[in-house]
């Protein structure tokens, strides 16, 4: 059996609110004052979906640039990846489409992926918002507006993941019970 939580890793630009999120989904405080993140850090964290329990490995990655090196080795059996820019940031909007890349030339297994637009709160938004939907639409992927600050759609962000992680292993789940009946027919 495996003891192992599943990983959910949290990657974009710096300065974009990556700690910020994980503080205030796994602890609801957030900080005015946070220092870059060195490398990477893991919080692990709990969930209750459908009434029971499911812990997570929340790893917490360095946007900057010195680290991308390195930010790589942390997607090694991801089961999730959420992909942050800021509202307050073009740049970091920008870039999604380049940690997407990253992520997919660094890992040889399908890893759902979650946009999280943060600093939702900041009056001046330098994202057009319908930019951001057109971009997410695009790709599949679902989309939240959060403020790491205000702790807007921070909930609901860890809440689908973990809804999303589950609902995926159950389908798995029952598809290799399917492949195995399949296989016992043919050999028996
Ligand atoms: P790196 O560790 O360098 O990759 O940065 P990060 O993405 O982890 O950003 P971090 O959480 O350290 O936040 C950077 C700054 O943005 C801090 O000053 C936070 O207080 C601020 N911040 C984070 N989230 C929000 C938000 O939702 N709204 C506002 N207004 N500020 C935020």
């Amino acid at each position: 059996m495996n003891h192992i939580s599943p990983r959910v890793i949290f990657i974009g630009d710096s300065g974009v609110g990556k700690t910020s999120l994980i503080t205030r989904g796994t602890n609801d405080t957030f900080n005015e004052m946070t220092s870059p993140t060195i490398g990477a850090g893991v919080t692990q964290f709990t969930m209750s979906v459908n009434g029971a329990d499911v812990s997570f490995q929340v790893w917490d990655t360095a946007g900057q640039e010195i680290y991308r090196s390195i930010v790589p080795l942390y997607f090694k059996y991801a089961k999730c990846a959420i992909v942050v820019f800021s509202f307050e940031d073009v740049k970091s909007f920008q870039s999604l489409n380049s940690w997407l890349d990253m992520l997919h030339s660094n890992t040889d297994h399908e890893v759902p992926v979650v946009i999280a637009g943060n600093k939702w709160d900041v009056e001046k938004k330098t994202v057009e918002l319908a930019e951001a939907k057109k971009w997410a639409n695009d790709r599949n992927c679902q989309l939240f507006f959060t403020s790491a600050k205000t702790g807007e759609q921070v909930n609901q962000l860890f809440q689908f993941v973990a809804e999303n992680y589950v609902s995926e292993t159950q389908k798995a789940a029952s598809l290799s019970l399917v492949e195995n009946k399949d296989k016992k027919k043919d050999c028996c």
